[in-house]
């Protein structure tokens, strides 16, 4: 009986364990009392010969100590780990939560979407990787026509051509094959041309381009619309002046200036003296765009404009580096809070 005790003294001494569970077996293996080992020894007392009675109770009570001792060791152990592990300190102050900022580009894009759709255009989308038809057979560009060199084409396969889009008129080209009109969309995305990336020019920029097919569209409607989006845009004063200029899905074709917000027309660096900056392109929708898409060009008329993003986000915060936008520097980034 007595050296029953002391071998469970000596397992008692041993044990170790990280894991609370086996902790607290151990403890019940022993304590528990109903069936623990130093229970069921105390129930054995009585049959210890009396010259051992002594030490048998001392070597049980160091046991019970012991196993007491050593679950509390253990337990604390665990518990310190624990908190280590989370790193839960409940007295240190919060962390700063460190918000992002909008890209300039998604700022302006948003701005512009927002008064075409106060004057009733929708917002339509379409795929990046484009066919030759609606990039460009559907919209007056006829083949070889040197006209499709002005947009310098990524092409994917040949014959028959898939192409990265060079322009969002494509867009246009699928909401006038869904659609009757009266038609009143503006087309948002990205936009891809083989061209040499450069402060001025990038391979990949976004658009926006409009398109509105109704009964009597006039180009004082067209004029009307844009002087209204160049007011909202670069602020009540701004000017508008049309260029004449040529595209092949407009007839007649126009090319938009505002007068420089940033000097009020007097001329500066970034207007190069001018007093106007370029914004866009637009036109009439030309008539045989519309019959190679099934509207009637003797019922409808309509306009069409097209301008890029990345341009006029560069007018109106005055930034001279367009590769700024796809650098995604965050010392540029966060001025546009
Ligand atoms: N699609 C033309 C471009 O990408 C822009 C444009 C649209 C011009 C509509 C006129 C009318 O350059």
């Amino acid at each position: 009986m007595l050296d029953k005790a002391k071998e469970l003294l000596q397992e008692a001494e041993e044990f170790v364990s990280d894991i609370a569970d086996e902790v607290d077996e151990f403890r019940i293996k022993y304590l528990s009392k109903k069936g623990g080992l130093i229970t069921e020894l105390f129930k054995d007392f009585k049959n210890v010969p009396n010259e051992q009675k002594k030490e048998f109770g001392q070597v049980l009570n160091e046991l019970k100590n012991k196993v007491l001792d050593k679950v509390n060791f253990l337990n604390e152990k665990i518990k310190s780990k624990d908190t280590v592990k989370i790193g839960l300190d409940l007295t240190l102050s919060g962390d700063a939560k460190d918000f992002g900022s909008r890209h300039p580009i998604s700022i302006v894009r948003n701005e512009i979407i927002e008064i075409f759709t106060r004057l009733g255009f929708t917002i339509s989308e379409g795929p990046e990787i484009e066919d030759d038809l609606h990039v460009f057979s559907a919209l007056n560009f006829p083949p070889e026509h040197p006209a499709r060199d002005m947009q310098d084409t990524f092409f994917i396969e040949k014959n028959p051509d898939i192409l990265l889009r060079t322009h969002t008129s494509s867009v246009q080209v699928r909401v006038m094959d869904n659609q009757k009109p009266p038609i009143r969309t503006i087309s948002p995305g990205r936009v891809f041309r083989n061209e040499a990336i450069s402060a001025r020019a990038h391979c990949i920029f976004h658009q926006i381009e409009g398109l509105y097919i109704d009964k009597n569209v006039s180009f004082a409607d067209l004029k009307q619309t844009l002087e209204y989006f160049a007011k909202e845009l670069f602020g009540q004063n701004s000017k508008i002046r049309l260029r004449p200029s040529y595209f092949p899905f407009t007839e007649p074709s126009a090319e938009v200036d505002v007068s420089c917000s940033l000097c009020g027309g007097k001329g500066c660096n970034v207007c190069k003296y001018t007093g106007w900056l370029e914004i866009l392109g637009c036109g009439m929708v030309d008539p045989n765009v519309l019959e190679a898409n099934n509207i009637d060009s003797n019922k409808y008329t309509g306009f069409a404009f097209g301008m890029g993003i990345e341009r006029i986000t560069m007018l109106k915060y005055g930034i001279k580096d367009l590769r700024l936008f796809f650098e995604n520097d965050l010392r540029f980034l966060k001025q546009f809070q």
